[in-house]
C-alpha cells in the first residue's frame, strides 16, 4: 500500500531568472555577471546567451495560463537581483521590482503558491567588480537587497529561499571557473562559501524583523557511496566528498559548525573562521529545499582535485544527458538523511529531473520523453517512500518547466517538461508535463 500524499502537498515546477527570462537589460535592469560570462569567449558551449532564452520576461502572462493548464499548484522561480537594484545595492528599480509583483499576482490568480528564491547565480556586475561573494560587505549587501524583496512581496508571496545552491556557487564559480565568474582557486572558494552562508543568515535574521511568512534555504546533495570492494583509502576520500558537496553548507546552517573534513579538503586554504562567526550562521529557517538529481559512487583518486575522489560508472545504470545515474533510492535517502540530522525541519524537493535527448515534435505537436516519464514517476515514488519513512516533506518541484539555458552548457541540454522551441518560442508540453499534470489531478494517488 502506497502512503497517500499529505493534503496540502504542492506540487510545481522550478526555473530560475536568467535561465529563462531574456530581455536581461529590460527597463532598466543592471548588468549581470552571467550576461558578461556568457559574452566571454570560450566560457559557454556554442556561445549561447541568455538574451531571448525562454522569452518569457515579455510571454510570463502566457507562461502561467500554462502552469494553470498543467494543474501546478506552486511555482518556484527566482528573483534578478540586478533587476531589483541595478547597481547591487543604493538604487531601487521600481519598474524591474514590477515584474516580479505581476508574475506573483498573475500566479495568485491562478490559484498557484508562489515560491521565490533571492539569489539564483546571477549578481550584479557593480557588486562582482567589487570581488563579488569573496567581498565581507557581501551579507550586508545581500540583506539590504533581500529586505526590498520583502517589503515589496511579502504581502503575497508565502514562501522565499535565501539562495539556490551555494556549494555550486561557490565550486562552480571561485573553484573550478565552470560558471560565473569562473574563477579557479581553493582559496577563493573558501571565502565565497563563507560570505554566501554569511549572507544566507542575514537576510533570514532580516526576514524575522518583517516577514510574515516561512523562509528556507537551497541546497544540493549528491550522496558518496563506494563500490562493493571499498579500501579504507576509498572510505575516507569519500567521507572528504560528502563533507565538501553536502555537509559544507548544511551543517553551519542548521548546526553552527563546518566539518571538521574540511580542513582536509582545503588544506591550507582553509581559513580558521572565528568560532562566533561560524555559530552565528546558524539562524532558524521554516523550512529546506533539497535538488536533488543523482548520487555518485566514488574510489579514491589522489590526482582529482580538491577532493581526491573519482566518479565510477555504473554498469547497467542509466545514465541522462548530463551523465548522471538516474537512483531514485538516493533522492529517499537523503530526504530522511536531511530529516534526521538536521532536526526534522519541514522539506520541499525544489528541484529534480533530468536532460533527456527528445525526439523533435511529430506533426501532430507531441514530444514524447519516455525516459522523462519514467524519471519523474521513480522520483516522486521516492518522495512518497520518504514519507512513509517519516520525513515530513511537503512539496515537490520539477526541475524544469521549459527548456532553458542550462548555464555553461547553453542550450544543448534540454530538461523541460515543456519543450520550447527557441527559433518560434513555440511552447509544447511533453509527455512529460502530461503526466504530471495527472500526477497532479489525482494528488498523487496513481503514479503509472
Ligand atoms: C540548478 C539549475 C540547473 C540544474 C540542472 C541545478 O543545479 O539549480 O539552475 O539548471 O541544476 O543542471
Amino acid at each position: 500500500m502506497r502512503q497517500p500524499f499529505p493534503p496540502g502537498f504542492l506540487w510545481g515546477c522550478a526555473t530560475s531568472a536568467y535561465q529563462i527570462e531574456g530581455s536581461p537589460l529590460a527597463d532598466g535592469a543592471g548588468v549581470s555577471n552571467w550576461h558578461r560570462f556568457v559574452r566571454t569567449p570560450g566560457r559557454v558551449l556554442g556561445n549561447d546567451t541568455g538574451d531571448v532564452a525562454c522569452d518569457h520576461y515579455r510571454r510570463m502572462k502566457d507562461d502561467v495560463a500554462l502552469m494553470r493548464e498543467l494543474g501546478l499548484t506552486a511555482y518556484r522561480f527566482s528573483i534578478a537581483w540586478g533587476r531589483v537594484l541595478p547597481e547591487g545595492r543604493g538604487r531601487v528599480n521600481p519598474a524591474g521590482l514590477a515584474f516580479y509583483e505581476r508574475l506573483v499576482d498573475e500566479l495568485l490568480a491562478a490559484g498557484i503558491t508562489p515560491m521565490a528564491t533571492l539569489y539564483h547565480w546571477d549578481l550584479p556586475v557593480a557588486l562582482d567588480d567589487r570581488g563579488g561573494w569573496l567581498n565581507p560587505d557581501m551579507p550586508d549587501w545581500f540583506a539590504d537587497y533581500a529586505q526590498v524583496c520583502f517589503n515589496a512581496l511579502d504581502d503575497r508571496v508565502p514562501m522565499w529561499t535565501t539562495l539556490n545552491e551555494p556549494w555550486v556557487v561557490a565550486d562552480g564559480g571561485y573553484m573550478h571557473g565552470v560558471l560565473a565568474p569562473g574563477h579557479r582557486s581553493a582559496f577563493e572558494a573558501a571565502i565565497a562559501a563563507h560570505r554566501l552562508m554569511q549572507s544566507h543568515a542575514r537576510a533570514v535574521q532580516a526576514y524575522r524583523a518583517v516577514g510574515r511568512n516561512k523562509i528556507g534555504l537551497v541546497v544540493n546533495i549528491e550522496p558518496k557511496h563506494l563500490p562493493p570492494d571499498a579500501s579504507k583509502q576509498d572510505r575516507h576520500a569519500a567521507r572528504l566528498a560528502d563533507a565538501y558537496m553536502n555537509r559544507q553548507y548544511l551543517d553551519p546552517a542548521l548546526l553552527g559548525s563546518y566539518p571538521e573534513e574540511l580542513r582536509e579538503v582545503f588544506g591550507e586554504a582553509w581559513p580558521d573562521w572565528p568560532a562566533a562567526e561560524v555559530e552565528a550562521l546558524s539562524q532558524p529557517v521554516d523550512f529546506l529545499g533539497l535538488n536533488y538529481y543523482t548520487r555518485a559512487v566514488v574510489r579514491h583518486d589522489a590526482k582529482a582535485w580538491p577532493v581526491p575522489v573519482q566518479p565510477l560508472r555504473q554498469p547497467g545504470g542509466i545514465y541522462t544527458e548530463t551523465g548522471w545515474e538516474l537512483h531514485p533510492e538516493s533522492l529517499t535517502d537523503t530526504l530522511v538523511w536531511m530529516h534526521e540530522r538536521y532536526g526534522g525541519l519541514p522539506l520541499y524537493v525544489t528541484e529534480n529531473g533530468a536532460a533527456f535527448y527528445d525526439p523533435p515534435a511529430a506533426i501532430d505537436g507531441r514530444v514524447d520523453d519516455p525516459l522523462r516519464v519514467h524519471y519523474l514517476r521513480t522520483h516522486i515514488a521516492a518522495v512518497q517512500a520518504a514519507i512513509a519513512r517519516g520525513a515530513d516533506v511537503r512539496g515537490y518541484c520539477a526541475w524544469s518547466l521549459f527548456d532553458n539555458l542550462e548555464w555553461a552548457l547553453g542550450f544543448s541540454k534540454r530538461f523541460g517538461l515543456v519543450h520550447v522551441d527557441f527559433q518560434t518560442q513555440q511552447r509544447t508540453p511533453k509527455a512529460s508535463a502530461r503526466y504530471y499534470a495527472r500526477v497532479i489531478a489525482d494528488h498523487g494517488a496513481n503514479l503509472d
